[in-house]
């Protein structure tokens, strides 16, 4: 069995930080939420895995390399636009061959892995796909799944205005090759993509069977700023105290904190769950809690909580940041006047002066 990763696209929801980088390497817990997949992929016993990249492959591979860090064996696959889902399937044809494979889109996170349904779609009844469904409050967001009374999948639609379940296609598929007639049988949708829920209804309108199991422990797709940080805080929550960095006798760590080699806390409070990465400095601030700060930052006389901040930000004299995503290199700094609480998405590079 093989794999195929998705880590193209465009991320238009996930800007202006996927300006200058790839969405799924934002950091979820200090861990680009892709390599969460490709340790899931690894975990389950694939080796042999698909990498589809687009505009930001040189970004990519310097993350990833060959892959064999995770105990994989990656071909990266280009696809030249982002033409959907099952287009990518059909870019990569020829490295899928005849094998069954697992379709693991880099921007969604799953806790727990896919071993499991892995096993079982290889050992198990015969089915032409599989498909794994969680429940959503906003279904419109997603693919939708209908059930008949033996939860026989009998109808998917994508991003319905008017979903016929709660049920949404989470981002993991399993295939045999079966699913290569239907993606090249189907047209481009209203969005202009070659969508995998119309390949996986051609299956079905096809006779083939196409079987689901309804997730029940925690799954999200990070595609946008929330999303990505509600993620960040349920992985922070598994983080375990590790201290490799250096904590002065003036300052506090409270909960569980990760605090990587090089890092400096020095006349601080840090509340878990949080990360603070190497080299990282925090100096008369207080951070957390469910806040991951990456590697290179300076942090100085601010409060932080509930955010992602990527590496080699600055941040100067700033209270209160809360619920935001903060991207490489980016400066924030004190200035007068305006009430303390600020929401900030900032892209990478940039300069912002706040008042408080
Ligand atoms: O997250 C689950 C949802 O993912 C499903 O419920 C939907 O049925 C499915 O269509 C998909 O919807 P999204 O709109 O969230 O897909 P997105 O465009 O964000 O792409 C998902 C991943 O695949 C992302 O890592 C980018 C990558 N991608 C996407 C496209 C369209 C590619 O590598 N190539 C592409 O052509």
């Amino acid at each position: 069995m093989k794999a195929l990763v998705l880590a193209g696209g465009s991320g238009t929801r996930m800007r202006p930080i996927t300006h200058t980088s790839a969405k799924q390497l934002v950091p979820v817990a200090g861990k680009p939420v892709l390599f969460y997949g490709l340790e899931a992929i690894a975990e389950a016993g694939i080796t042999d895995v698909g990498l589809i990249v687009g505009e930001t492959a040189a970004e990519i591979a310097e993350a990833i390399g060959d892959g064999s860090r995770f105990g994989l064996r990656l071909t990266y696959i280009r696809q030249e636009r982002p033409l959907g889902l099952a287009h990518a399937v059909a870019v990569a044809r020829d490295f899928l061959a005849d094998e069954d494979f697992v379709m693991y889109l880099g921007d969604n996170f799953l806790l727990g892995g896919i071993t499991e349904v892995v096993e079982d779609f290889r050992t198990g009844a015969r089915h032409d796909a599989r498909i794994l469904l969680s429940r959503s409050a906003d279904p419109t967001a997603f693919g939708v799944a209908e059930l008949d009374g033996d939860g026989r999948v009998i109808g998917l639609e994508e991003k319905p205005r008017h979903p016929k379940s709660d049920l949404v296609l989470a981002g993991i598929y399993l295939f045999t090759p079966a699913v290569h007639e239907a993606v090249a049988s189907i047209r481009p949708s209203g969005r202009g993509e070659l969508e995998i829920t119309d390949a996986l209804q051609w299956l079905i309108d096809h006779g083939r069977s196409v079987h689901s199991s309804v997730i029940s422990g925690y799954w999200k797709d990070t595609g946008n700023v929330p999303d990505m940080l509600e993620a960040n805080r349920s992985v922070l929550e598994t983080v375990d105290a590790v201290q490799e960095g250096y904590v002065d006798g003036a300052s506090t760590v409270t909960g569980r904190v990760r605090i990587g080699a090089g890092a400096k806390i020095v006349a601080s409070h840090v509340v878990g769950p949080a990360v603070i990465g190497p080299g990282t400095e925090v100096i008369g601030s207080s951070i957390g809690p469910y806040t991951s700060v990456s590697e290179d930052c300076r942090i100085e006389d601010s409060e932080i909580s509930g955010s992602i901040v990527l590496r080699g930000c600055v941040l100067t004299g700033v209270a209160r940041i809360e619920e935001s995503l903060i991207g490489r290199d980016a400066e924030v700094r004190r200035s007068r006047g305006v009430p303390t609480v600020h929401r900030l998405v900032l892209g990478d590079n940039s300069r912002v002066q706040i008042a408080s």
